[in-house]
């Protein structure tokens, strides 16, 4: 019995040793390594080749290392039967929060644009804004969209959050569904997208809500790439409904070399590095799954296949 790491980076000896120091009776490989097929009874996965699982004839469980699981629903050839679990874990929501926080701190204060003029060794002062005079629109209130909420609160932000499902207990305003979604949008000066990407969510991201925000705003997309529709975001950026725009997810990644948003000047670019779940704070989860798989009892993080996260 044992459990196979398939990623598509180069990431698979810190998951192997993060499992097998903290459960050495597990035996853990690495995909395409030497592998006894019929023993594999867990996947861990990372954006695997569609189709790679079906080496396993005796999988019980797949578990997505990642908060978001998407990537495991577009492999059609997964059984329908096998549960598939993501990553919950306090460092992700954190790191999220901190991300959004830095990058919403950067914005206000122009750095982006301080950096780009350097380069051009021009001394150019410009106004700044304060937190306390922005609201920000959370769309997504799951664990990373609280974490993100409370950390902007607790430096003075204001913030808003929309959600499609039922409305957590929190101490800010909550608008709920498309019926409230331009009230949402209305008041987001800084609109931060924490959606998971479902066939409901694909393309949320469009001219539609960009016109609905405040004239000037900015976009924060840290979700996935394919909830924004990159053309829109263009237009949007050109007619001036948004001002600029920080990019973590992408449609295709590595972003194409040629896409138009690499030499937008306000359109800022980091490699999916928002939030990256951390081996060893992960591993006891992707442990305690395995035990639990292995003697048929539900295991946790379990996703929703109806609701696609
Ligand atoms: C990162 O994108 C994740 O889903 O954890």
């Amino acid at each position: 019995m044992a459990i196979v790491i398939v990623r598509n980076d180069n990431l698979v000896d810190v998951w192997k040793d993060a499992l097998s120091s903290q459960a050495p009776d597990i035996p853990v490989y690495g995909f395409g390594e030497g592998i006894p097929e019929s023993d594999i009874k867990m996947a861990a996965v990372w954006k695997h080749p569609p189709g790679s699982l079906n080496a396993y004839p005796n999988l019980l469980g797949i578990q997505g290392l990642g908060a978001g699981i998407d990537f495991i629903f577009d492999d059609i050839e997964i059984r329908e039967d096998l549960p598939i679990m993501r990553v919950v874990d306090p460092y992700l929501a954190s790191d999220m929060a901190e991300f959004v926080l830095a990058v919403s701190t950067g914005m206000l204060k122009k750095l982006q644009d301080y950096k780009y003029k350097e380069s051009l060794s021009v001394w150019k002062p410009q106004s700044y804004e304060r937190f306390k005079e922005v609201t920000v629109g959370i769309m997504g209130l799951g664990k990373l969209g609280l974490a993100v909420a409370q950390a902007l609160e607790s430096v003075g932000f204001s913030v808003v959050g929309w959600t499609r499902n039922s409305v957590p207990e929190v101490n800010f305003p909550v608008f709920r569904g498309s019926a409230e979604r331009a009230q949402f949008l209305s008041r987001s000066q800084i609109l931060v997208c924490l959606l998971p990407l479902t066939p409901e969510t694909r393309g949320i991201l469009n001219r539609d809500v960009f016109s609905a925000l405040p004239r000037g705003a900015r976009l924060i997309n840290v979700a996935r790439g394919p909830l924004l529709n990159d053309a829109d975001l263009l237009y949007a950026l050109e007619q001036g409904m948004l001002s600029e725009a920080c990019l973590d997810v992408f449609h295709t990644e590595p972003l194409a070399r040629d896409h138009p948003f690499w030499n937008h000047p306000a359109v800022h670019i980091t490699p999916h590095i928002a939030s990256v779940s951390d081996p060893k704070s992960v591993a006891p989860q992707i442990i305690s799954n395995y035990r639990k798989i292995i003697k048929g009892e539900v295991p946790e993080n379990l996703v929703s296949r109806s609701a696609g996260y």
